[in-house]
């Protein structure tokens, strides 16, 4: 073989390996590369965050500094998701609820599934259980629109019950893909179905609650589910214990620690 035709056959099996990458990346959802992936090395700078810490808590909980890795959009993942069936959820529920909120956020809330409620209307967290994660949100001084919010599942287990291990399975590398998407600061995982999930482990809830734990590099606290405290009662010891978790959160975050006090 000459040079000539050396050359030949690695730039032809150069670029049978381009396309092969190119057409995985768009099967997954991939529609372009981002212009700051083909910036040459020298040239590129990693983003600065630009909100000072004493810009208003609005801009600290919209911006966040990208990261070089962070490549793939929640709009990417949902369309490669598409008109899911890859489990047995697919076949009763009635919408795909795939997560509402700040695509940027620095804090994400993951629940167990979809309720009757957020089935009906896909979107999570609408019902009861909704209204009281609002009031936990809304008592970190914090806006729904400034979080973000997800469940383990997507797809709703019919009566409500908790979602079987194969459905979990075959949902979470989504959900790993759109924390990782979004790269939060912190994660909460609400109740025992989306701690153990999330953190693979058969440990209960009340023993994992209450201190951070890392989820691919993100401190996640792990706390009790809304629905929980809805029959426990707003200022049940239950309760208290998940406003603890939050000024853990809020901590880390470097957000003022609105000052509650419980009813006697
Ligand atoms: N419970 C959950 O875990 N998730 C929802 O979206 C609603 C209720």
């Amino acid at each position: 073989m000459n040079a000539h035709s050396t050359r030949h056959s690695v730039q032809s099996h150069l670029t049978a390996s381009l396309t092969a990458y190119l057409e995985d990346l768009q099967e997954s959802g991939v529609d372009g590369i981002p212009a700051e992936l083909v910036t040459s090395a020298e040239t590129y700078a990693a983003p600065q965050r630009t909100a000072a810490p004493e810009q208003g808590r609005e801009n600290m909980m919209n911006e966040q500094a990208s990261t070089p890795e962070k490549h793939e959009t929640l709009e990417q993942i949902r369309k490669n998701l598409g008109p899911c069936q890859r489990c047995k959820l697919g076949a009763t529920r009635k919408n795909l609820v795939f997560g509402v909120g700040n695509p940027k956020a620095r804090l994400v809330f993951v629940g167990e599934g979809p309720g009757a409620d957020e089935d009906a209307q896909g979107e999570p967290f609408v019902g009861d259980a909704g209204k009281m994660l609002n009031r936990i949100i809304a008592a970190m001084e914090l806006k729904r629109e400034d979080v973000y919010i997800c469940n383990v599942v997507k797809c709703r287990p019919p009566q409500n019950r908790p979602p079987e291990s194969d459905e979990v399975a075959t949902c979470s590398p989504f959900l790993l893909r759109q924390l990782q998407s979004v790269r939060p600061e912190v994660i909460v995982a609400l109740g025992s179905s989306a701690a153990q999930a999330l953190l693979q482990t058969k440990v209960p809830i009340s023993k994992l609650r209450g201190k951070f734990h890392d989820f691919h590099g993100m401190p996640l606290m792990p706390t009790y589910h809304p629905s929980y405290l809805l029959r426990t009662g707003g200022n049940s010891d239950s309760f208290w214990s998940v406003w603890d978790d939050m000024i853990q959160v809020l901590r880390l975050l470097k957000l003022p620690v609105p000052d509650k006090s419980r009813k006697k």
